[in-house]
C-alpha cells in the first residue's frame, strides 16, 4: 500500500547577478536582457521552494527528517550562493548565465545528489513575486 506525501521547505538567498552571453555582441545582449545585462551587476531575493514527494517511514512517520532537509539545503545551497555574485564568486555560474532557467537547475542537481534516490524532488525558484521557474517542468 503506497502512501506517498509531498513536503515542502521554503528558503531564501539574496545574490547578485548579471544575465549576458559572451557569444554575443554587446547590443544583442542588451537587446535580449535589457536592464539584466547591465555592467555592474543587481541583486535579487530569491524565493525558494523544495519539494521532496516519498513514502511515508513507518517507523518514524515522516517522508525525510526536516532536520536533515534543511541542513542539505544550507550546505548546498545557502553557504553557496547567499550573499554571492553569481557570476563571479561562483564556480557553477562562471560559464553558465545565471537566469533563473539555470539557477534552478544547478539547485536541483546539487540538492538531489544529497537525497536518497527513492526521493523524488521538484524545485521552484522566485526571482521576483511575479517571476518564478520550476524544475523539473
Ligand atoms: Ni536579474
Amino acid at each position: 500500500m503506497s502512501r506517498k506525501v509531498a513536503v515542502y521547505r521554503k528558503e531564501h538567498f539574496n545574490a547578485a547577478h548579471r544575465l549576458h552571453n559572451p557569444d554575443l555582441s554587446d547590443s544583442e545582449n542588451q537587446l535580449i536582457f535589457g536592464k539584466c545585462n547591465s555592467v555592474n551587476y543587481h541583486g535579487h531575493n530569491y524565493e525558494l521552494i523544495v519539494k521532496v514527494v516519498g513514502e511515508v517511514n513507518p517507523k518514524t512517520g515522516y517522508v525525510i527528517d526536516m532536520k536533515d532537509l534543511s541542513s542539505i539545503i544550507h550546505t548546498e545551497i545557502i553557504e553557496r550562493f547567499d550573499h554571492k555574485n553569481l557570476n563571479l564568486d561562483t564556480e557553477e555560474f562562471k560559464n553558465l548565465n545565471p537566469t533563473a532557467e539555470n539557477i534552478v537547475y544547478v539547485i536541483y542537481t546539487l540538492i538531489k545528489a544529497k537525497l536518497s534516490p527513492l526521493l523524488d524532488l521538484k524545485i521552484r525558484l522566485y526571482e521576483t513575486e511575479r517571476n518564478f521557474v520550476e524544475y523539473p517542468a
